[in-house]
């Protein structure tokens, strides 16, 4: 390791102005459409209150611990993901690009469900979407076509897609002080008032306590199954936002004096209890339909994924007394949660690309943006986007995210050998200390299970297939989405450097005098 008497390089990093200002950043990109369309269905189907005991052992296990890991390499390397983890040790760089990659193409589809909610947040004001909730959005909005693959860009979902990506550039463009942190000290706080205002309506309306019933009831046996333990934790990893390079982003631009696990505490408690206020939201409103229907709640249909949001809600919100405004609000919040979120992915990455090619911020931000908003707009407003939405969700998130963990786990803590290190770097900076468990937790117990957990999604993905579709289809955009992120990131790590001289980097001296005592 470099000593601190080497030259410190001298860097105009930018940084967060407050921790206050880092911590809403968090919030801001763990709290979003995962939240709100992914939480309520996926802890419905996998065992209703039974769920929240895989889903806080995830969270205690997996999610925190490696929420921790992201922050300690962020903040001791001071680099986004690639550079980050080439300080660490030069070849996990592959990693960090890895990482990137799967982040970049999440973004590409999660531009798209952006851009129907503000399709729908329009539609809201007049309740356009009539009484056939689901004719309207598959046939109607979407014009979902029978090909599998179609070129036929449907306008009404490309031209708020393009909106979305210039929304993201210019926030990207203005950095991180002007552009995320203030669009996220607005937008946060914001967001939870609206959210807190439709949970409250949501509970005063007849039948909510059915709903809650209906989610909180807990199935037991689901306990024992061990896809309803592999969706907690995709959805923890998902959720948080970890493992995909982005908190390492976000931690690289906090300041020196830093206190990262009490922030990461704080991040982690504010997300889960989102996502559980989600949860009692969307249930009362379901057993308001229900009500309305005289049928129980686990009678009703597509209470899952975007069925939820763009179907199901329309059609409840169709129901109730000022239905109008109970629309605006919640396709509004998908807006603020979810565009909270993309700028934490587009930042990543254009960090990213700005470090290793030596580019502006302003011109890495439009390169990458520009890059996104053409694939979103070929891939996912054509009249085919639905499905390839949800083939590539599902390969990059039970997949993807779940390899990159254990990847990162296992070279961090048993190849490279710098668990102790960031450990030590964490506790010199913060006050929650963290104890030796930590290491125990990302060395051990975390990617043991996930690599069981890989394993099952593998076998279950290569004999049983996705939802019916065609072998070639799932090759393309299922295992194409792995096949593409390793391609990318070998690529990209092969690349010489042109952007910054690394050789010079020192990690923080003052906290490794504090290490080495
Ligand atoms: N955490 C976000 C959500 O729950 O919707 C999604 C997300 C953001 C995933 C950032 C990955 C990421 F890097």
């Amino acid at each position: 390791m470099t000593t601190s008497n080497a030259p410190v390089a001298a860097e105009q990093r930018e940084t967060w102005t407050s921790s206050t200002g880092f911590i809403l950043a968090a919030i801001g990109s763990a709290v979003g459409l995962g939240n709100i369309w992914r939480f309520p269905g996926v802890a419905y189907e996998s065992g209703g209150g039974a769920f929240l005991i895989p889903y806080l052992v995830a969270l205690l296990t997996a999610g925190i611990p490696i929420l921790f890991l992201d922050y300690s390499i962020g903040h001791r390397y001071r680099a986004a993901a690639p550079l980050a983890y080439r300080r660490m040790a030069k070849p996990t760089e592959t990693l960090g690009w890895f990482q990137i990659m799967l982040s970049f193409v999440i973004a590409v589809y999660y531009a798209a469900v952006i851009a129907w909610a503000a399709s729908y947040f329009i539609f809201a004001f007049n309740l356009r979407w009539g009484q056939d909730t689901l004719g309207f959005f598959v046939g109607e909005y979407l014009k979902v076509g029978d090909p599998e693959i179609s070129t036929t860009v449907v306008p009404a979902v490309a031209v708020p897609l393009v909106l979305v990506w210039v929304a993201v550039l210019v926030v990207i463009a203005l950095g991180v002080t002007a552009g995320v942190q203030k669009v996220n000290v607005i937008f946060i706080p914001l967001l939870g008032v609206a959210f807190l205002g439709l949970v409250i309506r949501a509970l005063t309306l007849p039948g909510a306590m059915d709903g809650l019933n209906a989610f909180f009831t807990p199935d037991w046996g689901a306990l024992a199954d061990l896809n309803v333990w592999i969706a907690a934790y995709s959805q923890i990893f998902f959720s948080l936002s970890i493992a995909f390079g982005i908190m390492v982003t976000y931690a690289s631009y906090q300041r020196r004096k830093a206190n990262m696990t009490s922030s990461g505490l704080v991040v982690a408690f504010a997300n889960s209890s989102f996502e559980i206020l989600a949860g009692i939201g969307v249930f009362a409103t379901l057993g308001f339909m229900a009500n309305q229907q005289s049928v129980q709640v686990s009678e009703l249909e597509g209470l899952t994924g975007p069925i939820l949001s763009f179907v199901t809600f329309p059609a409840v919100i169709n129901e109730m007394p000022g239905g109008a405004i109970f629309g605006v609000v919640f396709f509004g919040s998908l807006i603020l949660a979810g565009f909270t979120s993309i700028i934490s992915i587009l930042l990543g990455v254009a960090a990213s690309v700005q470090e290793k090619f030596g580019l502006s911020r302003r011109g890495s931000a439009i390169l990458v943006s520009g890059i996104c908003a053409v694939l979103s707009v070929l891939l996912f407003s054509t009249t085919s986007g639905l499905l390839a939405l949800d083939t590539v969700d599902q390969w990059a998130n039970n997949v993807g995210i779940v390899l990159s963990a254990i990847v990162m786990t296992v070279l961090v803590v048993w190849v490279f050998r710098k668990s102790e290190t960031l450990r030590r770097h964490l506790n010199a900076v913060s006050t929650f200390q963290v104890g030796r468990i930590w290491i125990a937790l990302i060395g051990v117990v975390a990617p043991a299970f996930l690599v069981i957990m890989l394993g099952q999604k593998l076998v279950s993905l290569v004999n049983d297939g996705y939802e019916g579709l065609p072998q070639w289809y799932l090759n393309l955009f299922g295992w194409g989405t792995i096949v593409f992120v390793v391609v990318a990131a070998v690529v990209l790590s092969a690349i010489p450097w042109k952007g910054r001289d690394d050789e010079k980097f020192v990690p923080w001296p003052d906290v490794d005098k504090e290490v080495t005592r």
